[in-house]
């Protein structure tokens, strides 16, 4: 087993830097686009475990990333409570939300068995075949989700959801336990699948204020964290956010490791936790696409930067559709080149 990714999530400064990156199975991939010609609808081929499987496994043959993640969605938690979720070209995700309040009683507490299965069988099939690295498991954070929930289709600075939850603070906090137990439901199946690791996505964390951020995204992380902590004391756990300004100083008690979205400093967080927390970040996803001397260069910085410090080289958030293949040879040369 490739242990390069493992060993700087438990805290190993390694010779090599270990890179994978988010959304790195996707449009950018030709192989990607034939897979999904396939299927009337991307939630579809989500739910299909021989695509998820063969998905999944593209980028590890094309460019043998140090670890694969599960091809799936954030969103498909909303479609095992029988919510209705679609991708629609050009405008993303769109979700079924009418008449929240007077439903919210309703809810399902639990995922629908039939459509959360394919992914856990995918991992299955995959964990057969990638005999010799991690493969990583994924959510959403509560926010995060409840932002598509309650938003539908998602407004540029998350008015909807704010409003919300200022004007009925108790259902946002019922819609949060929710989503809460239905996410650690979510990662203890792909856990008990066969994933190495797992990953907690809080893409829109950083649109709350300090009492939202605190009550609805740490508190709720943390939680999470630790009852999968409990029960699987040796799987690590990174949580993505593009928020770090009041993150809990005690982080690297219920996490290993803090993926950063690009706005924010490898340097001021490696001084803030004190080295005492595994990094994943975070180069300009733009700059992927650029390519040339320029993202050369901010590589290299990131790398020497990151010397000292356990950690994984990705992206500050997913791959952009319009990156061109050589980008990622190039950036995957680079870093396996780096010796510290
Ligand atoms: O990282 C991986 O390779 C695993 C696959 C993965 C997808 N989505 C596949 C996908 C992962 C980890 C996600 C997570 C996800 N999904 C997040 C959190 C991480 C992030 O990027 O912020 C979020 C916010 C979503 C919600 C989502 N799904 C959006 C906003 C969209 C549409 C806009 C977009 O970026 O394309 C999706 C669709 C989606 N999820 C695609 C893929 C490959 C594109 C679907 C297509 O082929 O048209």
């Amino acid at each position: 087993m490739n242990k390069l990714i493992l060993d700087n999530l438990n805290y190993k400064i390694t010779e090599k830097v270990p890179i994978w990156l988010m959304r790195q199975a996707g449009r950018y991939m030709k192989e990607y686009h034939i897979v999904k010609n396939k299927f009337n609808s991307f939630m579809e081929m989500c739910k299909n475990s021989d695509a998820v499987t063969e998905i999944t496994l593209q980028p590890i043959k094309k460019f043998d990333f140090d670890a694969a993640i599960i091809f799936s969605d954030i969103l498909l938690i909303l479609d095992a409570i029988d919510i209705n979720v679609e991708f629609i070209p050009g405008k993303g995700p769109v979700v079924e939300n009418l008449e929240i309040l007077k439903n919210l009683k309703l809810l399902s507490r639990v995922l629908n068995r039939e459509k959360v299965k394919p992914c856990y069988e995918a991992i299955k099939n995959i964990k057969k075949e990638l005999i010799d690295k991690p493969l990583i498991g994924f959510s959403a954070a509560p926010w995060t989700l409840a932002t598509y929930y309650i938003e539908g289709n998602i407004t540029k600075n998350l008015s909807r959801i704010k409003s919300f939850s200022y004007k009925n603070s108790k259902e946002m906090d019922f819609i949060i336990d929710l989503f809460s137990d239905l996410i650690l439901q979510h990662l203890l199946n792909q856990i008990e699948a066969g994933v190495d690791l797992i990953q907690i996505f809080d893409t829109h964390s950083y649109q709350m204020d300090h009492y939202m951020h605190q009550n609805y995204s740490i508190r709720q992380v943390k939680k999470i964290s630790k009852a999968v902590r409990k029960k699987y004391p040796n799987i690590p756990i990174i949580y993505y956010s593009k928020n770090f300004h009041f993150l809990d100083k005690e982080a690297y008690d219920y996490l290993n490791c803090l993926s950063l979205n690009s706005n924010i400093s490898l340097k001021e967080q490696k001084k803030y936790f004190k080295g005492n927390i595994c990094l994943q970040g975070n180069l300009d996803p733009y700059l992927l696409v650029e390519g040339g001397e320029y993202m050369v260069k901010e590589i290299k910085n990131i790398l020497l930067e990151m010397k000292r410090n356990s950690f994984i080289f990705n992206l500050g958030h997913g791959i952009l559709p319009q990156t061109p293949v050589e980008n990622v040879f190039k950036l995957i040369e680079i870093v396996r080149s780096f010796k510290k």
